[in-house]
């Protein structure tokens, strides 16, 4: 090839520049020819509720790591996620009931399989960015929502070799559900929040914030908090009237599961007995669910 390049110009010298040139711009283009991460926002229920960019990044990821919650969800998805491309489940040993109870018994243990997750996790995906292949971590609702992808396994990761694609979150969803606007007339502002946010893994931080929050009109809504409703109740019964409008959407945007629980602070623990869900579903509290 050098020859016949060298041989249409009437001066050697030119022609090897010319041809070393060409090689340094193929040998640029190829190694720009990374691939990439995506972290995708699966919404809440469905591909129905999954934005379209989301669709095509899952479709056409040469990779896919998922929670084991996704591949139950996989007949929903159906063409859209691959069985075949996904790698394995970055969540082993970390997320499900019997790592939810060692989390709660020996925190220091289960720390320890997130960071030894993460460097699984984090080595596997730079190696496939290397080879040039794309990778999609799916997340429930929006990744950054108490997405546990960007929060737990991502941390520090490069990220110019990362992108998010946004998802419609499970407050929307129950927003949607509920029929109301959650930023009303007299609402000062939406607080999205976790009892463990709040108050901390045991509830160590004290509950003085909600004191604080009580003086102003607020939309209160509370991620993975049906498994401890007791408690929570009881801190909001502390500075809150009987009264205060709660509501708990269950399965928001499923088509046939969804279901719309509105009830009062002084009744809500009752009302929760009719329902034997513990995770899918979505605290609301304030004057907007009324
Ligand atoms: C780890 S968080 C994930 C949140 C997610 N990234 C989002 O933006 O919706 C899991 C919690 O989100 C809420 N959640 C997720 N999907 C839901 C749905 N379809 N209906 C009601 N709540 C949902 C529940 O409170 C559940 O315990």
């Amino acid at each position: 090839m050098e020859r016949k390049i060298m041989a249409r110009f009437k001066y050697p010298m030119a022609a090897s520049t010319f041809f070393l040139i060409i090689c340094f711009i193929i040998s640029i283009s190829y190694a720009g020819e990374k691939g990439k991460l995506y972290v995708v926002g699966m919404g809440p229920a469905g591909p129905d509720l999954t934005a379209p960019r989301a669709l095509a990044v899952t479709e056409e990821a040469d990779v896919i790591l998922c929670s084991p919650g996704m591949p139950k969800k996989f007949e929903k998805f159906g063409k859209h996620i691959d069985p075949d491309k996904v790698a394995f489940n970055p969540w082993e040993g970390i997320h499900g009931e019997k790592a939810g109870k060692l989390k709660k018994t020996n925190y220091k243990e289960w720390i320890q399989r997130v960071e030894k997750q993460r460097k699984k996790v984090q080595a596997f995906v730079t190696q496939q960015i290397e080879l040039g292949r794309t990778v999609a971590m799916l997340d429930g609702g929006d990744p950054c929502v108490y997405g546990p992808s960007l929060y737990w396994l991502l941390k520090g990761f490069d990220e110019r070799c990362l992108e998010v694609i946004p998802g419609m979150s499970a407050f929307n969803a129950a927003s949607a559900a509920l029929k109301r606007p959650m930023t009303g007339d007299k609402t000062r502002f939406v607080m999205l929040t976790s009892p463990r946010s709040l108050f901390g893994e045991s509830h160590e931080k004290g509950d003085s914030i909600l004191k604080d929050i009580s003086r102003y009109d607020v939309t209160m809504v509370f991620y993975m908090s049906l498994s401890s409703m007791d408690r929570l109740v009881e801190k909001f019964r502390k500075y809150y009237p009987p009264d205060l409008p709660m509501a708990i959407v269950y399965y928001a945007g499923y088509a046939e599961k969804e279901k719309v629980l509105r009830s009062r602070l002084g009744t809500i623990l009752d009302d929760l007995k009719k329902v034997d869900e513990k995770w899918l579903g979505l605290l609301i509290a304030g004057e907007s669910v009324l």
